[in-house]
């Protein structure tokens, strides 16, 4: 979502924030802007822009007004949450008299109570925004004579909710101020200044030498140094980032756009996810994770949650650990079961599965099992990320920077992991032989080579897809594993193509949904050699009858699929384990390709952040 980008101290700070929010752009935003101090003159200079998809390259032209010498520097994307996705909305805010700009990222809770508050004691305010009231907090505390650094510290009692914030004063012109609660935000130092950012990728240009402010911690940046205190205003030491990412890995290296290039990596990130992770004997090893076997084996019962595509490979988790370990798994969305009032105890396992390990829904999940008693573990492919430092075990999925707001090699890289931890949790529990573990070892070995034949196979997945560019209807089906390639299948097309695409379990069709059925519906079978084909043959023949055309997804070599269907989309044929990751390949380029068909941005969907920072 909201993105943040500061320098201070580094030459030409302007260019250095418009480029580090063109890196951040992939979190989705509506509008952007930019706040400098001007030392010369002592005053702000700010401009903003709400233009959909073109808000950055706006302000690069307003930036050409922007004064000569510039101090610290602000930049900031926004995803509207309150207030309408419009100039007046967009960060940076500035308090009544134009001295500190702020930007933020999460929301102010109690911003209603807050701003009567301020209105009463004659604050002015200029936007809808939650926001601005934290510019006008600060504004208080300094008119009473703290610094910049101590007034943001001072603030934080005052506000609920997730947030991380940066700001700036035009009498302090060279210093960066910054803060955050639950919400993303790190800083970087290098030998003459210093960055804040929301991520990683976008500060890895400028240094590596990167920190991750605490909770309710507050960063004093300047090239004279950095200053963490906590909210009493007490010294405070941020944590150091171990930065594996190379520069390269965050940039499209000649690939049209991210989706593509992450597609393509899938092999190598899947490669990645399961590097080190058995033994030559084939048993599996989650060093990573800081519980023992021991403990593992007294869990009774595991619940997996997670979001979007996330949720999805937690399906394939739920099954693999049900079948495997033998231990009854079971899987919610995030955003629900934070209210379901789960039972809970000692003996649950909660796994949190996120790609970001900073999806509000799925923190606050994974911070209510732990309220209610339960161990929970994260599942991230960001390293130390919100939920890796939260939860009381963490496995990272390793599979690299994943920008396009369509989840792929992390999607992929999250089943694979789950299915190696079913078999860590089975072996913990002594459940499998050491014949069946070596065979389920060599199974997800082979993993990268099956998805890299998927993706360079004989068949032409992309041109399948261009038959269906025009059709509005989709319905997706499977049963069990077939249902979960069937549910990620569903959710890439609706993201991507805006197209409506509805998933079931092909069993349930005949419970209503097959009303729906008519000339004209495209309906996209996930066929794989399961023990439940016949089945699932049975309903691509209910389909047909009503005059649905049929695309399944099969194993190469199938002819009898081949027959049944209008089309198919071919996998190589792979085992139990693996299956329904293969099986989601052609259906990341069927949505693709539908989508850039239609001319639609694939990596920055609308409506869509990669990283969902609000409730
Ligand atoms: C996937 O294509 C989506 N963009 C989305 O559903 C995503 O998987 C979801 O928001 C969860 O994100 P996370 O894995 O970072 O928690």
């Amino acid at each position: 979502m909201c993105g943040i980008f500061g320098v201070t101290g580094l030459p030409d700070p302007l260019t250095l924030v418009a480029d580090g929010l063109r890196a951040l752009e992939y979190r989705g935003y509506d509008s952007a802007g930019i706040v400098t101090v001007d030392p010369e003159r002592g005053e702000l200079w700010r401009c903003r822009a709400a233009e959909r998809g073109r808000s950055i390259e706006k302000l690069e032209t307003k930036m050409h007004d922007a004064p000569v010498h510039r101090g610290a520097t602000l930049g900031h994307t926004r995803w509207a949450t309150h207030g309408a996705p419009n100039e007046e909305n967009a960060h940076p805010h500035v308090d009544c008299s134009g001295r500190i700009g702020l930007v933020h990222n999460g929301i102010i809770e109690n911003h209603r109570e807050l701003s009567a508050e301020l209105r009463s004691a004659g604050h002015a305010f200029s936007s809808a925004t939650d926001t601005e009231t934290f510019a006008h907090l600060v504004e208080s505390k300094v008119r009473a004579g703290a610094c910049l650094r101590e007034a943001v510290a001072a603030c934080l009692g005052s506000v609920t909710g997730d947030f991380a914030v940066a700001l700036v004063d035009a009498a302090e012109p060279h210093t960066i101020v910054a803060a955050r609660r639950t919400s993303p935000l790190i800083f970087g130092r290098t030998p003459i200044g210093a960055i804040v950012s929301s991520d990683i990728a976008a500060a890895l240009p400028t240094t590596r030498d990167l920190y991750q402010l605490g909770d309710d911690q507050v960063v004093e940046l300047s090239p004279d140094g950095v200053v963490v205190i906590d909210a009493s205003g007490a010294p405070a030491e941020a944590r150091r980032l171990a930065v594996s990412w190379s520069v390269e890995a965050a940039q499209k290296s000649g690939y049209p756009d991210f989706m593509s290039k992450e597609i393509a990596e899938q092999p190598v990130a899947l490669a990645q996810t399961l590097l080190g992770r058995f033994s030559s004997a084939g048993v599996p090893e989650l060093e990573e994770l800081a519980l023992s076997r021991r403990e593992l084996a007294g869990f009774n019962r595991v619940v997996l949650v997670a979001c979007g595509s996330s949720y999805h490979a937690c399906m394939s988790g739920r099954d693999a650990i049900e079948r495997l370990a033998k231990v009854p798994a079971e899987v919610d969305i995030a955003s629900e079961f934070r209210y379901r009032e789960a039972v809970l105890g000692a003996d649950t396992l909660v796994i949190a599965v996120s790609q970001s390990g900073e999806t509000i829904d799925t923190l606050h999940a994974l911070r209510e099992a732990r309220r209610r008693g339960a161990k929970a573990i994260a599942v991230s492919n960001v390293v130390d990320s919100v939920m890796a430092r939260e939860a009381d075990g963490v496995i990272y999925t390793h599979a690299g920077p994943e920008i396009g707001v369509a989840s792929t090699k992390c999607h992929l890289a999250q089943h694979a992991l789950l299915a190696v931890f079913a078999l860590h949790l089975a072996h913990s529990r002594g459940e499998l032989s050491g014949e069946s573990l070596a065979a389920a070892a060599a199974e997800l070995t082979a993993l990268p080579g099956l998805v890299e034949a998927a993706l360079t196979g004989s068949q032409d997945h992309a041109a399948v897809a261009r038959r269906y560019v025009g059709v509005n209807d989709f319905y997706f089906l499977g049963r069990r594993s077939g249902f979960t390639v069937a549910a990620e299948g569903a959710l890439k097309l609706k993201e991507l193509a805006y197209v409506r695409a509805e998933a079931y379990p092909a069993g349930e069709m005949k419970h209503g949904p097959i009303s729906l059925i008519e000339p004209g519906a495209v309906v996209v079978v996930i066929a794989l050699r399961d023990g439940l084909w016949e089945k699932v043959m049975g309903n691509v023949e209910e389909m047909r009858a009503r005059g649905a055309t049929v695309v399944a997804v099969c194993e190469e070599g199938d002819q009898e699929t081949e027959a049944a269907a209008d089309a198919v989309l071919k996998v190589p044929g792979a085992g139990a384990l693996v299956r329904p990751i293969v099986g989601v390949v052609p259906l990341q380029r069927f949505a693709y390709e539908i989508a850039r068909a239609r001319g639609n941005d694939v990596d920055r969907p609308r409506n869509l952040a990669k990283v969902v920072t609000v409730e």
